[in-house]
């Protein structure tokens, strides 16, 4: 079985799953390919296009931010729009830091928009990254071990093509409300991200790990723009803890 997925992870929580999943599926002889949207934002380049052409099933891997998708993933999913991916399989793994009020059902309309099926979908609790936590790698590593079986399962499903939906439950209809609240409040979030210039050591880390280039610095002033999408990796990542929230 050729596997594409397809992820976005702003502090690495993300990430981890993918790789772990990547691991067991490739024990049981499935090829997996990891793909990460900030590095084809359009969705629709040459190497994308060759996957979509060469794959058996769809993986879609994101946080959940303010009860929705990350903006990135969002965009990337639209220039995925137009491809041949004709009715194949694809399952969906979303990381939170308390519960997933996005729910699997609008994620399933995504797909269908671009002719693919959702046949399985995991919700997995991490550590939540709107909190800078000491020893952030620890704490992944503990919520990983605690979800092992559950990506196990998951991997088996897919392999026998089981259909398994988790994640349904009434905290979903409270969804609505709040990505209106916190969506309002995400887009506004780069006014208050400011660095500490006491404390910075101008190591330019930041500026380039932003997955959407949105700090930009100009004789050591720092500064942030609207095209922020929330990911607080710039918190999680910076040397000295220098970048901030007013
Ligand atoms: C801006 C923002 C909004 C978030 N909103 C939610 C949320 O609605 N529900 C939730 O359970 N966790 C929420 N979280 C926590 C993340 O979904 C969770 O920590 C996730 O594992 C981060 O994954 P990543 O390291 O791959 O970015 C939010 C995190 C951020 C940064
Ligand atoms: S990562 Fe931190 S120390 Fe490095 S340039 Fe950015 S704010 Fe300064
Ligand atoms: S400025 Fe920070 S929070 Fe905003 S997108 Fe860049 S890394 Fe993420």
């Amino acid at each position: 079985m050729r596997i594409t997925l397809f992820y976005f992870s702003g502090t690495g929580n993300t990430k981890a799953v993918c790789d772990a999943f990547k691991i067991k599926m490739e024990r049981e002889n499935a090829r997996v390919s990891i793909i990460n949207v900030e590095k084809h934002g359009q969705g629709n380049d040459s190497q994308v296009k060759d996957l979509i052409r060469n794959t058996d099933v769809f993986g879609f891997a994101y946080p959940v931010f303010g009860a929705d998708l990350p903006r990135i993933y969002k965009d990337f999913l639209i220039g995925l729009q137009g491809s041949q991916f004709n009715n194949r399989e694809a399952f969906v793994i979303t990381t939170v830091g308390y519960i997933n009020a996005y729910g699997p059902f609008l994620m399933k309309k995504e797909l269908k928009k671009l002719g693919l099926l959702l046949k399985n979908h995991i919700v997995l609790r991490m550590p939540n990254s709107t909190k800078r936590i000491t020893q952030y790698d620890n704490a992944r590593s503990e919520c990983l071990v605690k979800q092992d079986s559950r990506i196990t399962r998951l991997v088996g499903d897919i392999l026998y093509h089981r259909k398994h939906i988790s994640g349904v439950g009434p905290w979903v209809l409270g969804g609505y409300v709040v990505r209106k609240v916190l969506g309002k409040q995400m887009k506004e979030h780069y006014k208050r991200w400011y660095v500490d210039t006491g404390l910075c050591i101008d190591c330019g880390q930041c500026l380039g790990n932003c997955p959407v280039q949105a700090i930009r610095s100009n004789g050591g002033e720092y500064s942030f723009s609207d095209t922020c999408i929330t990911c607080f990796r710039c918190l999680h990542f910076c040397p000295v803890q220098a970048i901030k929230m007013k």
